[in-house]
């Protein structure tokens, strides 16, 4: 009896305490990300860090695990799913191996002409039916995060299309940067973002394409020789969490966390431009690479090699979907 008693009164205090100090501990949100922190990904995962942790009093903790620490390319979009990370902002390039296709209008050769014309999408109508296809993923969109708009580089000269013939270039893992690649006659190679310096490095890729922001920090310029400005397509993210966490949430803390996540979404996108000016500086000084820059009829020139990719590609896109953000765009 006594026995008895005391096994009560101990399994009492020991989930007395416990129950205490679940009250107490704060929740972890794990944010995993493939960049460096001093890109416009890193510094806004860390400032919805700094800001949800204020806005919640601490009940929320986000730890932010950059530069691929935790997950790959592929491997974060499954832990997502899974939960064993709750939030992520991968490239808009990346949804189509889980079965959304439709992102990859985003990565439509020389679709936008300025950040003013992406706003169009990633701020209306369009851009939110696009977050919301991820729902039966167990997905949920909460906005949009930019980088910006991306370069070409290799150690050979790529200024004309001709430039591209046999080369082998790193893509991210979209059907619509193949035919990209294709459609100068290289050979697209989809490679997880970690690795690319390596293969730069060693040869198994002769170049790539990318913000100067993310070629910087992972120092690719110093193992591409030459670059040229073609901004001919768009980089940016989804910034998602786990839909069942999400929702389980308690109502207030999520209205605290929407509240930071949409202030880090504004100081995301405000730095962007400036982070690849920067970082664009920062190659040039460094003297790794030939930077050239297209004259308006070498820039023709692009874009009538890389135009037939919007047609060749828009049923896999979905060809409403090309249509809507045309139509947004004012193209029609
Ligand atoms: C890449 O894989 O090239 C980019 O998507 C990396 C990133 O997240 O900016």
């Amino acid at each position: 009896m006594k026995k008895l008693l005391s096994a009560a009164v101990l399994s009492s205090v020991f989930f007395g305490f416990s129950a205490a100090a679940l009250a107490e501990s704060p929740l972890i949100i794990k944010f995993s990300h493939v960049v460096a922190p001093d890109t416009p990904k890193g510094k806004g995962a860390d400032k919805f860090k700094e800001l949800a942790e204020k806005y919640t009093d601490g009940k929320v903790v986000v730890e932010v695990y950059p530069n691929s620490q935790l997950y790959k390319d592929k491997e974060e979009l499954e832990a997502l799913q899974l939960g064993a990370v709750q939030m992520l902002a991968p490239s808009l390039a990346k949804f189509g191996p889980l079965g959304v296709r439709e992102f990859e209008v985003f990565d439509l050769p020389y679709i936008f002409e300025d950040t003013e014309d992406l706003r169009k999408i990633t701020q209306g109508p369009v851009g939110r039916e696009l977050l919301d296809k991820l729902e039966p993923k167990g997905i949920k969109g909460l906005g949009y995060w930019d980088n910006g708009f991306k370069i070409m580089s290799a150690n050979s000269p790529i200024q004309t299309p001709d430039d591209f013939l046999g080369l082998k270039m790193r893509i991210q893992s979209s059907k619509i940067l193949e035919a990209q690649m294709q459609a100068l006659d290289a050979i697209p190679q989809v490679m997880a973002f970690s690795e690319v310096y390596q293969a730069l490095q060693t040869g198994v890729v002769d170049g790539t394409e990318n913000p100067p922001s993310n070629m910087y920090t992972q120092k690719m310029h110093e193992v591409q020789k030459h670059a040229t400005l073609s901004n001919h397509g768009y980089l940016g993210y989804a910034v998602i969490v786990n839909k069942k966490f999400w929702d389980n949430l308690d109502p207030s803390l999520r209205e605290s966390l929407e509240k930071a996540l949409a202030e880090a979404t504004e100081y995301a996108n405000d730095i962007s431009l400036q982070e690849n000016i920067d970082s664009l500086q920062a190659m040039k000084d460094a003297g790794y690479t030939t930077f050239y820059e297209l004259s308006p009829e070498e820039r023709a020139e692009w874009i009538q090699q890389l135009q037939p990719v919007h047609k060749k590609m828009a049923s896999r896109i979905g060809e409403n979907v090309v249509e809507a953000v045309y139509e947004a765009l004012g193209k029609n």
